[in-house]
């Protein structure tokens, strides 16, 4: 099957790749792109381990094509951190916390989770739940992140 090529900003900085029609987005991003923060924990949609953000919006990047890309703002795992390799509160909260264990659900928490402040940046415990009930974790038992969200959360408040 003949490629397509993509032109899309990941992470503030134009890429371009050339995809299967039905390759999709988190395959392109692992794969042509070498980012591979985001992970394969199902493939259909049900763990959130693949969360990525398309121009502002949080989305499964296993539920969506490569081809999609075209023209698109992504933001994944890797740019979250500063350019300087300064952590971002929320990962350094999750370290804090010891809200990680085989850390494989992390990335998609951490943009998940990112996410939400931008949109809500004094979410209430339940607001939390809510909102990362779409991310999986076998580990942690959930608390540990919750706890680690509220705080950066307030950290990113006084801040502000
Ligand atoms: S791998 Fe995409 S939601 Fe699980
Ligand atoms: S830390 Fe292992 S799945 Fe979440």
């Amino acid at each position: 099957m003949s490629k397509i090529h993509v032109t899309t900003t990941v992470n503030g900085d134009e890429v371009e790749f050339l995809t299967d029609p039905r390759e999709t987005l988190l395959d392109c991003l692992r794969d042509h792109l070498d980012l591979t923060g985001s992970k394969e924990g199902c493939g259909t949609g049900d763990c959130g381990a693949c969360s990525v953000t398309v121009d502002g919006t949080l989305v499964s990047s296993c539920l969506m094509l490569g081809v999609e890309a075209e023209g698109k703002k992504i933001e994944t795992i890797e740019g979250m951190a500063g350019k300087d390799g300064e952590l971002h509160p929320l990962q350094r909260k999750f370290i804090e916390h010891a809200a990680l264990q085989c850390g494989f659900c992390t990335p998609g928490f951490l943009v998940a989770s990112k996410a939400l402040l931008e949109k809500n940046p004094d979410p209430t415990e339940t607001e939390v739940r809510y909102w990362l009930a779409g991310n999986l974790c076998r580990c942690t038992g959930y608390d540990k992140i919750v706890r680690a969200v509220m705080d950066a959360a307030a950290e990113m408040r006084g801040a502000a």
